[in-house]
């Protein structure tokens, strides 16, 4: 049995290629191999959501899944979100106006999450985004806050779309 395999990657439209054992998680190497320590590890079986990263776009734990599994797939991370000069992204300015977070530890968890799903379903409902959100955990916030948050960059995503297309078409 091979100890260690050649994997590619693809980080945040970047290639690497590593040279790393087939049981290595996609969340130690991104942690380790790349540097990409916005991905927390909190619980490591898939329970709390804070490694929570983009594979071809849908949110996925990367505690649960072995680098070698996503060789061929676009993987994103936290680090992904804010422009070339550290400036946040619109989800990130909301979830810091509406103190979407206190430790952060969990916070770029469900930044990925939100990010995945607000792609998915731009006219994501409140109701909706709750159900989301459910899925990882922060023992700060009580959540309203990050629901909050996601309400309204998906509310301003709506309105800048609204506004390109009404442009488009006057
Ligand atoms: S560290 Fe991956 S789900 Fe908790
Ligand atoms: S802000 Fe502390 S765990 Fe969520």
């Amino acid at each position: 049995m091979t100890d260690v395999a050649l994997v590619e990657l693809t980080v945040n439209g970047e290639r690497h290629d590593l040279v790393i054992p087939p049981r290595r998680t996609l969340a130690d190497v991104l942690r380790h191999d790349l540097g990409l320590t916005g991905t927390h590890v909190g619980c490591e079986h898939g329970i709390c959501g804070a490694c929570t990263v983009l594979v071809d776009g849908a949110p996925a734990r990367a505690c649960l899944i072995f680098a070698v599994q996503v060789e061929n797939s676009a993987i994103r991370t936290v680090e992904s979100l804010s422009g070339p000069d550290g400036e946040l992204s619109d989800l990130q300015s909301c979830f810091a106006e509406h103190h979407g977070l206190q430790c952060g530890f969990c916070t770029p968890g469900f930044l990925m999450l939100a990010e995945g799903h607000l792609a998915e379903s731009p006219d994501a409902t409140r109701e909706e985004i709750r159900e989301v959100v459910a899925s990882n955990l922060c023992r700060c916030t009580g959540y309203q806050t990050i629901v909050d948050a996601v309400e309204d960059c998906a509310g301003r995503r709506r309105a800048a779309l609204r506004a390109r297309l009404d442009g488009v078409s006057a």
